[in-house]
């Protein structure tokens, strides 16, 4: 096994030994690379400034998405090609997209602009007419505090029509796809300061260092433990990364149930439940953002175990099970039952989760999520919900209701459903639901407090009664 990381930047080829295993890329480029153009502002993947891209071998190309660099850990990239802001045009002459920054005045003090220049040049290299809103949609992960945003959008819609070498002319993919998809499946094992950072080539491997070790943390994407190692001080003993265990990639329809691999990252699932399940599409769409859900996983964000997750309520109202497996094998879990206690999870020692088997809620049962939180995009929630039933013969029937950020784990609110289930869709049955909400207790933190939260979960059951009227779900 390699006891070095393998990985490309702008097109030339780097090996990383172990004690830069453990440095955050953004540190790694600054500092180890030179490569200063990427910037570190809040280290908590909130603001964008550090964002590069990372390609990944996928059917002989290699496939760019925009992540945060100051929560990725040099590691976490054996086998992938990082573009730097140096690296997104030819040298001594801008891409479209920086000219047009230059064009339309996109950059004051600047600090924030290499970001903007390289989640723009994500976007610019999907090659089709995209709208002001998905401008919008595509730089929610990024902050600007002195240009203003208009200036910055506009010069987004005006890098469309102008020619820019696209990145595989930069950099053609086969050489360097070929190269990485050489060196990936090997996985590494590096050791420094008494730490040790170990990529699983398979899943047995994996299994066997997680019984080994049984203190191990398991790096998926990082945007959880990134925050925690660079403003926690979180310095674990031993890593594992399981992103090269190609089986844990996968993202399919089994039947009835979508099966999602512990290594999909939130942006595939959101584009695979577009149409099979709009609200989560829809939920997906304001989590965290693009550089967020490039890198973060469904697994992770079950594991993670937040009571304020924004995937949790939808999994309980959807009966969806955690695949746990050991080396002893595996077994399902119901997520409603996988909650012990505050982050406290029915996953043993030796256990990781492998998938997330979710049953497809059909199209005509009714389905509505809800996420509360101060501001709309990239923000963690002061509440969520999540509401499934089926309206038949004026009558609902199999009605399932989770709260989430009202209790140490998200819960299933009984009380509720009991009011509910069975009875007609009126507005009487709704308020007497509503009350039944209000039986919860709440704390109170810097998202709001405990009345503030009582009074979101009785809203909430209102807010549906009239949503479900407004389309027509229910007569009145
Ligand atoms: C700026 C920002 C915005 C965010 N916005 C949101 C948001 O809107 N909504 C939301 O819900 N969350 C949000 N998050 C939190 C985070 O992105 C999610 O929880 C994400 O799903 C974590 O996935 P990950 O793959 O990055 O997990 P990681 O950080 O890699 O891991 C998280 C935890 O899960 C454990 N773990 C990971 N994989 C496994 C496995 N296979 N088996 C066992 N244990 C495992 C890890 O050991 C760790 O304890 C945000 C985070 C940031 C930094
Ligand atoms: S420095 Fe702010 S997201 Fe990385
Ligand atoms: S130009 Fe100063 S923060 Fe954006």
């Amino acid at each position: 096994m390699r006891e070095t990381v393998h990985l490309y930047l702008n097109g030339a080829p780097k090996v990383a030994n172990a004690e830069e295993a453990f440095l955050t890329l953004s540190t790694w480029l600054r500092r180890e690379q030179h490569a200063t153009g990427t910037k570190v502002v809040c280290e908590e993947g909130d603001c964008g400034a550090c964002t590069v891209l990372v390609g990944r071998p996928r059917d002989g190309r290699l496939e760019y998405q925009a992540v945060n660099s100051c929560i990725q850990l040099v590691g976490q990239l054996d086998g992938t090609h990082v573009i730097s802001v140096e690296g997104v045009s030819t040298p001594g002459q801008l891409s479209a997209v920086q000219q047009s920054m230059v064009d339309h005045h996109g950059a004051q003090c600047g600090y924030c602009t290499p970001g903007f220049i390289v989640a723009m040049t994500a976007l610019a290299e999907e090659r089709r007419d995209y709208s002001a809103k998905e401008v919008k949609e595509a730089l929610t992960g990024n902050l600007c505090r002195c240009t203003g945003y208009v200036s910055i959008i506009e010069a987004a819609l005006a890098a469309k029509t102008m020619e820019s070498p696209s990145l595989d002319e930069l950099y053609p993919p086969a050489p360097i796809a070929e190269a990485l998809s050489d060196v990936r499946p090997g996985g590494f094992s590096v050791a420094a300061n008494g730490r040790r950072f170990f990529a699983a080539a398979t899943l047995e491997d994996a299994l066997r260092f997680r019984k080994d070790n049984p203190n191990c943390v398991i790096l998926q994407g990082g945007t959880d433990l990134g925050v925690q190692a660079n403003k926690r001080g979180l310095m674990p003993e031993a890593l594992m990364t399981i992103s090269a265990v190609e089986s844990l990639h996968i993202l399919a329809m089994h039947g009835n149930e979508l099966v999602v691999g512990a290594n999909v990252s939130l942006s595939r699932l959101m584009e695979a439940v577009r149409k099979s399940i709009p609200e989560l599409h829809k939920i997906l769409g304001v989590f965290g953002a693009p550089q967020i859900r490039n890198a973060g996983t469904l697994a992770g964000n079950i594991a993670n175990g937040s009571p304020i997750a924004d995937t949790l309520p939808f999994l309980f109202v959807a009966g969806a099970k955690i695949e746990a497996t050991s080396l002893r094998g595996s077994r399902q879990i119901d997520i409603n039952d996988f909650y012990l206690g505050y982050k406290k999870l029915d996953l043993k020692g030796d256990e990781l989760i492998t998938r997330v088997i979710i049953p497809i809620p059909s199209l005509d049962e009714t389905l509505k999520l809800y996420k509360v939180s101060r501001r709309r995009d990239l923000d963690i929630s002061a509440f969520t919900a999540a509401f499934r039933m089926r309206i038949d013969g004026g009558r609902m029937k199999d009605v399932k209701v989770a709260f989430g950020g009202v209790a140490p784990t998200v819960i299933r609110m009984p009380k509720v459903e009991a009011i509910l289930e069975g009875s007609s869709p009126d507005e009487e049955t709704f308020l007497r639901a509503a009350e039944a909400a209000k039986e919860i207790a709440p704390i109170t933190d810097v998202r709001g407090s405990a009345g503030y939260r009582l009074l979101l979960a009785e809203n909430i059951v209102k807010k549906l009664y009239l949503e479900l009227r407004i389309e027509k779900s229910i007569s009145g």
